[in-house]
């Protein structure tokens, strides 16, 4: 199994450029299948997810072709719109993003079957609003041998309130609603910038979407989508994961290829730690000197402090001064990290969805395993800034999220490289120490 290898305690310096946004991906990739036209996706993160994700679509017949490494063409046409169209292979129950499917298909075909999503165990992920969303519909869905299957005689816009403000849910009714009858309203929507851009997207497409990144979005079905060429936003992620990192590591790194208003929570809060967050019209310099501040985080939808960055914040609050309170109020279970920082010596303690944070001066090196996709990224960021070696196993939930990950904190000149065996780590720190 693939692991990283870190020697730490180099900060990390120079330019970085940020690929396109995975969960922005995973929705347009899906939506491309709603018309026979073909369609040209530009700035794809070139990922394991989005891999997974157009093997998929492959797999039911429509036809994929990588133009280059980051665009890809796709066309819905060759689809065996068949009865028993279905979305299965091992690999997709990896991925949560299968259930994009769902809506894509039943908007264009009136029918769907897909395999239950995966994804990373990071809580009980239900399908409950996505569901309630395509019942509102005129849909009716069923759970049978891990499949969904969602089918209509013809939707009819509706008006759909989220009980809780879900980013898949409003995608997926998004693209439904898109080729339905009529007026389809979603209240309490998600406001991400990934679901902007899958509403811009459709929109190219021809589709009728006007408030996207509000809490109501309106949709006017529209009879057909047509082909579009369309490029996907930058991944606020990874550009949140590599500013952490640059702070934590008390470097001075440009982050170019980013929309800087999609960042203001995690500068926000970089810049109350200590660290200096510079902002250029697509790109942002982040450089930290003396030991961080500590803080208090609590996770909410956008624009509050984004989810997927509280594994890799928390890990900068581990190295610093005083004592951080972070709430995770998305998922319940999005601490499993915490174990493994405590083997390089955090003092963090976990109550229900709150974090206890101790900072302390320094790490050191151990081994530690991912088990999560951002989560492992924090871990790599505690190898970084740790004293000593640190090897991560289960690097393969890095690599579903990250695209040339340890490539581009080389680049940094940081001491990481992705290797496969005992030898393989020996080696390096041979090399290493020899340096
Ligand atoms: C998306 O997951 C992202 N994944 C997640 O990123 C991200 O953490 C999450 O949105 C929140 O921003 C993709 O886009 C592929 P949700 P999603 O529906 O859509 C509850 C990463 O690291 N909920 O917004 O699954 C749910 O339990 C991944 O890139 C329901 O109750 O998240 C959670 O508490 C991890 N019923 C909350 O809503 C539903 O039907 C938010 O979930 C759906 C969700």
């Amino acid at each position: 199994m693939e692991q990283y290898v870190i020697k730490g305690g180099t900060p990390l310096h120079g330019e970085v450029t940020i690929a396109g946004a995975k969960n922005a991906a995973l929705g347009i990739l899906a939506a491309a299948v709603m018309t026979d036209d073909e369609v040209i996706i530009e700035n794809v993160p070139n990922v394991r997810d989005t891999r997974v994700l157009l093997q998929a679509i492959q797999g039911i017949g429509a036809k994929v072709q990588y133009l280059d490494e980051h665009t890809v063409s796709i066309c819905g046409k060759y689809i065996r719109n068949t009865e028993d169209l279905c979305v299965d292979d091992e690999f997709i129950r990896k991925i949560r993003a299968s259930y994009y499917l769902l809506g894509a298909l039943l908007g264009k075909y009136k029918r769907s079957k897909v395999a239950l999503p995966g994804g990373c165990d990071i809580g009980m992920r239900p399908i409950d609003l996505h569901t309630k969303g395509f019942r509102a519909l005129g849909a009716k869905d069923e759970i049978k041998d891990s499949m969904i299957t969602v089918k209509a005689e013809h939707l009819v816009g509706s008006h759909i309130y989220l009980d809780v403000v879900s980013v898949g849910a409003t995608i997926n009714i998004m693209m439904a609603a898109s080729l339905a009858e009529g007026k389809t309203t979603i209240e309490n929507a998600a406001k991400e910038p990934h679901i902007v851009d899958v509403a811009n997207f459709l929109n190219s497409m021809g589709a009728n979407i006007r408030g996207a990144g509000t809490d109501i979005i309106r949709i006017r079905g529209v009879k057909a989508l047509k082909g579009t060429t369309y490029s996907i936003i930058p991944d606020q992620i990874e550009a949140g994961t590599f500013m952490v990192a640059a702070a934590a590591t008390k470097g001075d790194v440009l982050i170019k290829n980013v929309i800087p208003k999609h960042l203001e929570a995690i500068t926000s809060k970089l810049t109350e730690i200590g660290a200096t967050v510079e902002e250029f019209d697509d790109a942002v310099r982040v450089m930290a000197t003396g030991r961080l501040r500590s803080t208090n985080i609590k996770t909410l939808p956008y624009p509050g402090f984004p989810t997927d960055m509280q594994p890799q914040m928390a890990t900068a609050l581990a190295l610093s001064e005083g004592t951080s309170i972070v709430t995770e109020s998305i998922f319940e279970n999005r601490f499993k990290y915490v174990n493994e920082l405590t083997r390089m010596g955090a003092h963090m303690k976990v109550e229900g969805n709150v974090a206890i944070i101790n900072g302390v001066e320094k790490f050191s090196g151990a081994n530690v395993c991912a088990p999560d996709l951002r989560a492992g990224a924090a871990l790599v960021i505690a190898g970084l800034a740790a004293d000593g070696f640190t090897v991560i196993e289960d690097v393969r939930y890095i690599q579903r999220g990250y695209e040339k990950f340890s490539t581009k904190l080389r680049g940094l000149g940081a001491s990481i490289e992705r290797v496969e065996s005992e030898k393989d780590i020996k080696k390096f720190k041979l090399q290493s120490q020899a340096v």
